[in-house]
């Protein structure tokens, strides 16, 4: 029979009520409030930790043995963080390219890391592979209703600190279930209307790949430097929520994501990943002003909500190496 201890490990969730605060730079840049929820600052370093911890809690109370999960990084990193605290081992499989602080952050938390192919999609067939063993569990780094029902635990926080909606929320999208989970939290808490700008970076894009072909593309590769976003695909469910809500897809270039990292390390003192770097660019590259222009966002927003959602893969050499390598 389980502990009260182990049950109370297994309810208490793993993520915390991050800060929402306004930028001074950036709504000096986009002539409206900013308001940034730092996710960056979650426990594992990302929102992952919301819908993983969510998933892994519930797997967890079915008699889940071993935690197995495919990552670019972030994913990884909530899987490992959420099987420390729950007990049980893991294994963490990630791409080759995986950099060399995210795999001692992984074995820190005492995970198995198993690198291999090119991209995520080599190492989510591993993954499933894996999962196939006795009491083995499979973690979607993406693609689950519980990992959505998790993740729009950040859509009930800004609801309970603002009360009124934002006039618009910025996100960036690499498999689509930060997406799929701030759509359901939309829902969930009246806020449909409420425009959400789903920022990709070129070569990473599988999300405007499908809103453009009108149904689900598989990139060839992954070319661009936002690892973090390299999933070839986007979950069905993250497109099938362009039929509910008001999603404007939008992609910038790699030197645009970066430089918009290196901007917010100077303005907020905060160093996050080029796939952040992606949100970012909403404003620091001018799209949201030029939404407003083209007449596909109001050109009265009174403010807007910019998801800062992690920083585990960079440091100060690596944004060094990103900007010599892109000029
Ligand atoms: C920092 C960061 N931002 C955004 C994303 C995109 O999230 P999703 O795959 O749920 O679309 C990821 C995915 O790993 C990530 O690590």
């Amino acid at each position: 029979m389980a502990s009260v201890m182990e049950d109370s490990l297994k309810s208490q969730k793993f993520h915390i009520v991050t800060p929402l605060l306004e930028s001074w730079a950036l709504s000096q840049l986009a002539n409206m409030t900013v308001l940034l929820k730092y996710e960056n600052v979650q426990p594992a370093g990302s929102f992952k930790i919301r819908g993983i911890g969510h998933f892994c809690q519930e797997v967890a109370k079915k008699g889940c043995k071993h935690l197995v999960c495919s990552s670019g990084g972030n994913a990884g990193i909530a899987a490992a963080y959420s099987a420390r605290k729950l007990g049980i081992p893991a294994t963490i499989v990630l791409p080759e390219s995986t950099s060399v602080q995210v795999v001692k952050r992984l074995q820190g938390e005492g995970a198995q890391v198993q690198l291999t192919g090119k991209v995520w999609d080599d190492a989510n067939v591993r993954a499933q592979e894996l999962a196939k063993r006795d009491g083995w569990v499979n973690v979607p780094p993406f693609d689950h209703p519980l990992i959505w029902e998790g993740h729009a635990s950040l859509i009930r926080e800004l609801k309970a600190e603002l009360g009124a909606p934002p006039g618009a929320l910025v996100l960036a999208v690499g498999g689509g279930g930060l997406l799929a989970g701030v759509a359901a939290g939309l829902a969930e808490v009246g806020w449909q209307h409420v425009p959400v700008i789903a920022m990709e970076t070129r070569g990473a894009h599988c999300f405007n790949a499908a809103i453009e072909a009108g149904w689900l593309v598989t990139l060839p590769d992954i070319t661009s430097v936002a690892k973090c976003l390299g999933a070839k695909t986007v979950a069905k469910g993250a497109l099938a929520c362009t039929k509910e809500f008001t999603i404007l897809s939008e992609v910038v270039e790699d030197v645009e994501a970066v430089d918009a990292v290196q901007r917010f390390l100077d303005d907020e003192r905060m160093l996050v990943e080029p796939a952040c770097g992606a949100a970012l660019a909403a404003i620091y590259s001018g799209v949201l002003g030029r939404l407003q222009s083209e007449g596909r966002l109001s050109p009265s927003l009174a403010s807007v909500v910019v998801i800062v959602c992690g920083g585990n893969s960079i440091d100060s050499q690596g944004l060094q190496a990103l900007k010599a390598q892109l000029g």
